[in-house]
């Protein structure tokens, strides 16, 4: 398995990183037969596959029991978990506590938390106790109460500016990598050249070390509306849509089940059966 070194290595070569979110075991098997470097079981779960309308109501539990579906699909892929809203923000030992789980329970490489300027000191604790931490900045979904919505961050200079400096906080903190999500290209670029850890962008151009995507947004699957920075490369929605409706006909007109999808018993037994 690769490990935090090999994805330093990864960016000094300029070889870039991909990364995709899986939340069960068929998809974490897909990632790693498609030899994915990182698998993000991310908490945009809770919209993607648990129908609620933001990464708000999401749980520990909710993060444990997808990793550990996904745990179950892989041999040598690095998994990152997202910590949940409010799951890193009330103590230190609450934090330490809930990434201990996430890890020894769910079987998770690292953990993702959201933002810089509370949660530096809770990356440093986290790195301390020998946790790897993955920052996260730009749109951070848990914050778009405060943020006002879903939209691109650090477009002007003051707002860059800032960004800058809250990505060099995560990676002296200890991060071993920055995810960045919607940002300008330039903005994107400059925090990869200014920091010695991988960026990983979504909606981040293409200058950042790695790349990620969440995989029902990549393979079109589910019914929601994708973000500009998303490129599906199947619809699957179309076959599945085709599939059930083949099944609903064939099933009303009884032509599901066909003779080879059925058992007999043989006449013999039959006639003891019934004499
Ligand atoms: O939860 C998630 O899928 C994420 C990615 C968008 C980076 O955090
Ligand atoms: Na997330």
């Amino acid at each position: 398995m690769k490990t935090r070194l090999d994805f330093m290595k990864m960016k000094e070569k300029k070889e870039p990183i991909t990364m995709v979110t899986a939340y069960d075991y068929p998809s974490a098997v897909l990632a790693e037969k498609a030899d994915v470097d990182m698998i993000l079981v991310g908490d945009s779960l809770g919209m993607v596959v648990l129908g609620y309308d933001s990464t708000i109501p999401v749980t520990v539990e909710d993060m444990i029991h997808h990793t550990k579906a996904v745990k179950r699909g892989v041999k040598n892929t690095y998994i990152v978990t997202d910590m949940p809203f409010m799951s890193y923000h009330l103590s230190k030992e609450d934090a330490l506590h809930n990434a201990m789980r996430i890890m020894q329970q769910g079987g998770a490489d690292a953990v993702k938390v959201e933002g810089a300027d509370d949660v530096a000191c809770i990356i440093e604790a986290l790195t301390k106790g020998g946790i790897p931490v993955v920052s996260h900045l730009g749109l951070t979904p848990q914050s778009v109460g405060v943020l006002g919505g879903y939209k691109v961050q650090g477009k002007d200079a003051e707002a860059a500016k800032k960004l800058i400096d809250d990505s060099i906080k995560c990676a002296e903190a200890g991060a071993i990598a920055l995810v960045l999500e919607c940002v300008p290209k330039q903005l994107a670029e400059e925090i990869t050249n200014k920091i010695d850890i991988p960026t990983i962008g979504i909606g981040a151009g293409a200058e950042t070390d790695g790349q990620v995507l969440v995989y029902h947004d990549l393979i079109g699957y589910g019914s929601h509306k994708v973000a500009k920075f998303v490129k599906q490369y199947t619809n699957i929605s179309d076959h599945i849509d085709s599939a059930l409706t083949s099944y609903v006909k064939e099933v009303k007109q009884r032509a599901f089940p066909a003779e080879e999808h059925t058992f007999t018993m043989n006449e013999e037994e039959l006639k003891v059966l019934y004499g």
